[in-house]
This record gives structure tokens, sequence and C-alpha cells, in this order.
């Protein structure tokens, strides 16, 4: 398969074409993006799930103690046994960490960076129900999974555009709708940040969002300079041993400025440590500590793979890899490992894998290298062994 062949799951086009036309530009609505397609969850799954403490869910009531009430799990029993019969909608975030059926949908998305992925969100809503006219500063793929719901959309917005006086929820004052349809289950919509959608489950629904996720340019600058600020030594500052005689002392000449342009562009223009930092924010877990890890003796991992274990990546992982002058780099949860260019398939097959065993790792059971990596990777929680 190349990035020109037509996908089904984006509605015959291909990758390419996808990219080059709608990705972060205009929405696409995909008939039968995946035909057939079950959800593997159920609503009252869902709403199971909604009742656990660590994970993070939502109730979004239209007509509720206030316009749009938003109330944050975790929810109980009681709570499902008053809600009303419409007009409602349960949320509950990166149900992919938490049933591999769902995090299976990733690879229909292979075609763009797993790194760029945030998690699938599943919303169920009762007939009514929607959380309102608003945007996102996200690219998201709602896939219709069970019922009907009426997708609008509208305009595109910005930090300006005016919002309902609402302290939880952004719900856009004015909503200019653009399009409407109507989405059946295996139906998807694409939509590029910023439009305006309005989501209306027709009847009982369930939605899944794929979301990616992208830092702002705010992030990247404050996150990236405190991760530079850790290499620089008190010493390193602002020098002028150019100095020329001033004309006025109290005047602040353009030779400053241009010598602070130089300390900024000497480190910010650091391409490996750019790519360092880049790396480990965005594979930075959504909740680290789901990947907790723990001891583990070398000689016991490598018994437990000859005995037939098998390695996954936990699911509230994440790993990337890269290349810079002087080796790869492995990025796991948060971590950089700097790691000779000879491991450069076990690092794919790290990543790719879905599961590591004696068979697929035979060639790197004998490298000292590739053993190290798998133990540490073990170690910090970014593999663990598979359930039988
Ligand atoms: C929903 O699934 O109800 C909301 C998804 C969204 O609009 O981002
Ligand atoms: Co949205």
């Amino acid at each position: 398969m190349t990035s020109d062949t037509p996908l089904e799951v984006l509605g015959g086009i291909s990758a390419r074409v996808f990219l080059r036309d709608y990705w972060q530009k205009k929405p696409l609505l995909i008939r039968q993006a995946l035909p057939g397609f079950q959800s593997p969850v159920t609503a009252d799954e869902l709403a199971g799930l909604s009742l656990e403490e660590e994970v993070e869910s939502r109730l979004v009531l239209e007509h509720g103690d206030r316009p749009w009430e938003l109330r944050r799990g975790p929810f109980t029993e009681e709570t499902y046994g008053q809600l009303p019969e419409r007009d409602w909608t349960l949320l509950v975030q990166a149900v992919d960490q938490l049933i591999p059926e769902v995090a299976d949908l990733a690879r229909h998305f292979r075609f763009l960076p797993s790194w760029r992925i945030d998690d699938v969100m599943i919303s169920f809503a009762t007939p009514g129900g929607g959380v309102g006219p608003h945007f996102d500063n996200y690219d998201v793929f709602l896939l219709q999974a069970e019922g009907r719901r009426r997708w609008k959309i509208g305009q595109l917005c910005d930090s300006e555009s005016a919002l309902l006086e609402h302290g939880d929820l952004k719900i856009l004052a004015d909503f200019r709708q653009a399009d409407e349809w109507v989405l059946e289950p295996g139906d998807m919509l694409y939509l590029p940040p910023r439009v305006a959608h309005y989501g209306i489950a027709e009847d009982a629904c369930m939605t899944y969002s794929v979301g990616f996720r992208a830092p702002s340019a705010a992030e990247v600058l404050t996150h990236f300079t405190d991760f530079l600020a850790q290499f620089l030594p008190d010493e390193e500052r602002y020098g002028d041993a150019d100095l020329e005689p001033a004309k006025d002392p109290h005047q602040i000449q353009a030779d400053a400025l241009r010598r602070l342009k130089g300390l900024l562009d000497e480190h910010m223009g650091d391409e490996r440590l750019l790519l360092t930092w880049f790396g480990q924010f965005m594979t930075e877990p959504r909740y680290p500590e789901r990947v907790a890890g723990g001891e583990i003796e070398e000689g016991d991992l490598f018994e437990a793979l000859g005995d037939g274990a098998v390695l996954v990546r936990n699911p509230s992982a994440r790993l990337a890899w890269s290349e810079v002058d002087i080796g790869l780099l492995l990025f796991a949860s948060g971590q950089s490992t700097l790691l000779p260019v000879h491991l450069r398939e076990l690092l794919k097959l790290v990543c790719a894998a879905d599961a590591l065993h004696q068979d697929n790792l035979q060639a790197w059971l004998a490298d000292e290298d590739g053993r190290t990596l798998l133990v540490q990777l073990v170690k910090q929680g970014s593999l663990e062994f598979a359930d039988e």
C-alpha cells in the first residue's frame, strides 16, 4: 500500500490527497468510512467506566441546574437513576487506554504520525443530547458508532469568538451554520481545528472522537526554554566584551539587541536539543501514574520470553523514535535514550509492535544494547507483559 492507494476509511481518496486537501484545512464527511462498524463498548459499559475513580468522565445536561450543566465524574449508580429521559451526554476520555478493541482503531489512521494522536473519547447521548455549539483547537475524526447524530458545522473560530457566559463549557454565543448531515453507524466526519460544530443525538447514540494533539506556540516556547535552561550554567550570561563607548549611557542600543539575539539563536537553534525536547514532550503520557513500571531482573525477563511470554506496549505509554547525527533517539513516555544505529529495526519494532515475543525479538536477544533497551522499557513501564 502506498500513500496514493485509495482508502475506504477516507471515502476512497488516498492519504496523499486527504493530507493535501483536507487535513488542517477543511471538513470531510465520509459515508461508511468503517462499514459494519460495531462498537466494542456498550452504553452500559461506558457508564460503568464513568463510575471508576481513575477514569476521566463528564456529563453535560442541556437543561440541568443551569443550561448546559457540566458534571465531572466519577459518577454513581444513583447519578444515572436521576437523569432525565433525554438531552444529556456522557463523555469518557481515553477509552483506548482501557479497551484494546478501541485502541485498535488507531490502525485506520496510520497515514498520520502516531504521536499526534491524543486519545479516543467516547460519548453516549440520549435523544436531543449534545454538548452545545463549540470549537476545538485540535483535529478530530468523529466516528458514528451507534444510533444517529445530526452534525452541524459552522464558521472558523478563534480566541476572539464570543462565548456564552458559562464557567465550565466554552459554548459559542453565535453559531453560523454552514452545513448539516445526519451520521449513521460507520459514517465519519473529519474536522480541522477551530471549525464550529454542534452534534445533536437524533436517537440514543454513541460517537467516538479520535482526537489529535498539537502544542500551542506558547507551550513550545515555555516548555522548550525550561528544558534548555537545565543545561545552561549560571555563569553563561549576556556578554558585551565588544562594547563601544556609549553616546548616551541611558540608551539601549541596537548592538545590545544583536548580542541578545545571538545568545538566543545559539541555544534555540540547537536542533538535537529541540528534537530531544519535542520527542519527550509529545510522548508524555496523559496519565503518567499509569506508566509506573517496576523492578525486574534481566535474567527473569529473558527467561519469561523464552517461556512464551509476550511483551506489549502499555496502553497508556507513548513511543516514538527519531534519528540524529550521532545515533538514534527513542522517546518513551516522556523520556529519551540515545541508541546506536544498529538498533534501528528494534526501535521500529518496539514503537509499532502490538506484541514482542521470542520469535520477532530473536535477533535482538543476543545483542547487548538490544537487551539493555528492552529491560529499560519494562522497568520504566512503557512495555509490559500481556495478560494470558
Ligand atoms: C460529542 O461526542 O458529543 C462531542 C464531541 C465533540 O464535539 O468534540
Ligand atoms: Co468538539
